[in-house]
């Protein structure tokens, strides 16, 4: 039998990421991080000077670049053309341009594809920002997880300072903010809760409650 896939969306902060991972690894699972391919081309994108704006020229970059996700134990390791780029991709040169990446249609028809090929076999967690409503329309289950702004932007602060970053909670306001709009507002692939996805606010709850909820959800298919 065919074992469930499962799909994953939310913006940044939501704890989406950490719930995605905890839950595949219950399982036994593929976690998919599908933005930390996106990072990871942004990273390229930005190595080669490649021009942000030139969305054709992004697409051929994207068609032609390797990116590979490699779970080692809980984490996972993410390689650009065969390098470990794992850590560089959360620097925050690459969270302030991934939008451009993120925006440009051919490169959103590439990593929708890839993606696609990853989710088939089934036994996957993938997680992102169009996931139920794109990528995987037809997944066994959808959570949305969702948690208030200042909960997000009190998450991302402490996240960012415990990785040695020293960043004001109002720095990390500005971003989410501007990091929500480009979400939000996306032409193509937008974040969106997918009509069917189970909406899952994380405010009042803590990580293992979500993980335990989502579980229950899903062992009750
Ligand atoms: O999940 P993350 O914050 O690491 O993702 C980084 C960016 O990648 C996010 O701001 C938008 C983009 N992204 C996307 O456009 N589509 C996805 N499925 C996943 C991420």
């Amino acid at each position: 039998m065919r074992r469930p896939v499962i799909a994953i969306d939310g913006p940044a902060g939501s704890g989406k990421s950490t719930v995605a991972k905890l839950v595949a690894q219950r399982l036994g699972f593929l976690y998919i991080d599908t933005g930390a391919m996106y990072r990871a081309l942004t990273l390229k994108a930005l190595r080669i000077k490649e021009d942000l704006n030139d969305e054709a020229k992004l697409g051929a970059l994207a068609r032609t670049t390797e990116i590979k996700l490699e779970q080692a134990g809980s984490s996972l390791k993410v390689y650009l053309d065969g390098e470990d780029v794992t850590s560089e991709i959360r620097s925050p040169e690459v969270t302030n341009n991934v939008k451009y990446i993120a925006r440009a249609k051919p490169v959103r028809e590439c990593m929708v594809a890839k993606q696609r090929k990853l989710g088939e076999e089934g036994g996957t967690v993938m997680e992102g920002r169009d996931i139920g409503t794109v990528v995987l329309p037809d997944a066994d289950k959808k959570f949305y997880i969702d948690a208030s702004f200042d909960i997000r932007v009190g998450r991302r602060h402490k996240e960012l300072n415990g990785n040695g970053a020293s960043l004001t909670e109002e720095e990390v306001r500005k971003d989410l903010k501007t990091r929500d709009e480009s979400d939000f507002n996306r032409a193509i692939g937008p974040l969106k809760k997918a009509d069917d996805a189970i909406a899952v606010d994380t405010t009042d709850l803590t990580i293992e409650g979500v993980v335990d909820k989502v579980l229950s959800i899903i062992k009750a298919l």
